[in-house]
């Protein structure tokens, strides 16, 4: 480890089947006047909703309500969560649902109190709040994103056609606390699951496709991506499998809870590409980055060359002998292909609804960031963009 870092998450997580209990533990911590905040009816089909209404009943809370909240949360709105939030003079906000829900909740909490507007703020000047924000805790549905231990926040606005993330720098964002229960996402479609299960995978791409010291982060990224492929195989064939979804939950977690990016450059890449195809299409998030990562990592492999190898050797178990480096990190490359074709993955943009007419925009819209192997310029990045269409 050669970077300079500190290090504190002070999410306080709640695992397993049991786990929804622990809210009455929590709840006492918080002001009276909760915002309870959701999706578009899973947890009210699947009966979490009146479970979580009648604990908050329970502690005296006074609620209010903000639904609705749609996959890739948009700027509108957010704009209509931070009115009731205000209205509601919100002490804190629950969370329960997914990670766009849970994102949401750090958007609205960071811009209740905040005078100007949150979208040029935090979206596009990148600032971090002044203001008052206020505590998050959070229910997790679908394993996937990390937001329920990160600070991390992605709002999308439709008309300028931006999907952008801010994670903020102050550890006070992330959520206070988080109740994990694998069984809860038991009831996710198979495409909300392997889309999550790709996000993870992803997650732990974009901070191990960097670097070229020796990094113990890098250690424990290629132990997380052997636990999500073996679980993911067992969670494909069996989606009911409660042990191999709970280990990708908590894998998940671990992803992006800013461990294993410490003391390293990370990528994000393959996300920001994602991101800017998922402002166009507003496809799922997970299958955007299953649709650009291989045209990405073949693209960037003979500048990383060395990593490419050691992730065939280490996390696919490729056999090195006789073969020179760029044979090895191929077949690494073809070997996560073939577990991505196996779960089923979206493998182009043709399939998120993404039309040739776009590429141009989606390159424009591509954040360029500098940590990873390559700093890509505008033609680099249309030409990847342009391999990602069937
Ligand atoms: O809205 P409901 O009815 O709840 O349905 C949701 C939604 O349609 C459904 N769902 C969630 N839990 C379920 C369920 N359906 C049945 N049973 C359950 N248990 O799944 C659909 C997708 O939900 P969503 O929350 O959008 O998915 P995900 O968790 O993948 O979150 C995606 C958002 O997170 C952002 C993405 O950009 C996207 O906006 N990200 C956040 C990150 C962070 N905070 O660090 C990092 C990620 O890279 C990502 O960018
Ligand atoms: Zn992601």
């Amino acid at each position: 480890m050669l970077g300079n870092f500190s290090y504190c998450n002070p999410t306080k997580l709640y695992f397993g089947e049991d786990s929804l209990h622990y809210l009455d533990t929590e709840l006492p911590k918080y002001g009276q006047n909760v915002v309870l905040i959701y999706g578009g009816g899973s947890i009210k089909k699947s009966g979490l909703y009146d479970e979580v209404v009648k604990i908050l009943q329970d502690n005296g809370k006074n609620v209010a309500e903000i639904a609705g909240v749609m996959p890739n949360p948009t700027v509108a709105k957010l704009y209509e969560g931070v009115e009731i939030a205000r209205n509601h003079h919100a002490d804190f906000l629950l969370a329960v649902g997914g990670g766009s829900v849970c994102d949401y909740a750090k958007a609205v909490s960071v811009s209740v109190h905040c005078q100007e507007d949150p979208w040029e703020k935090y979206y596009l000047r990148f600032e971090e709040p002044a203001c008052e924000t206020l505590p998050v805790g959070c229910v997790l549905t679908l394993a996937g994103t990390g937001s329920e231990m990160n600070a991390g926040a992605v709002i999308t606005n439709p008309d300028t056609k931006q999907k952008i993330g801010h994670v903020f720098a102050d550890e006070k964002i992330m959520p206070k606390f988080a109740i994990l229960n694998p069984k809860y996402t038991l009831s996710l479609p198979h495409y909300q699951m392997v889309a999550g299960i790709y996000d993870i995978f992803n997650h732990i791409c974009e901070q191990y496709f960097s670097g070229e010291d020796d990094n113990t982060s890098d250690y424990i990224s290629e132990g997380l991506m052997r636990s999500v492929i073996h679980s993911s195989r067992i969670a494909n064939k069996n989606p009911q499998d409660y042990e191999a979804r709970s280990n990708i939950m908590w894998a998940a977690t671990w992803a992006l809870n800013t461990l294993v990016s410490r003391g390293k450059s990370t990528d994000w890449m393959v996300h920001m590409i994602g991101q800017s195809v998922g402002a166009y299409t507003n496809a799922t998030h997970g299958m955007t980055l299953s649709a650009v990562s291989l045209p990405y990592y073949r693209h960037i492999l003979p500048y990383g060359l060395q990593k490419f190898q050691r992730f065939a050797v280490n996390v696919w178990d490729v056999d090195p002998t006789g073969k020179d480096g760029r044979q090895v990190a191929e077949e690494g490359l073809a070997a996560m292909e073939g577990w991505m074709r196996e779960l089923g993955l979206v493998m182009n943009i043709s399939e998120l609804g993404a039309t040739p007419d776009m590429a141009e925009g989606i390159a424009s819209g591509t954040i360029v960031m500098s940590g990873g192997y390559k700093v890509l310029n505008h033609e680099e990045i249309v030409e990847i963009v342009k391999e990602c269409f069937a």
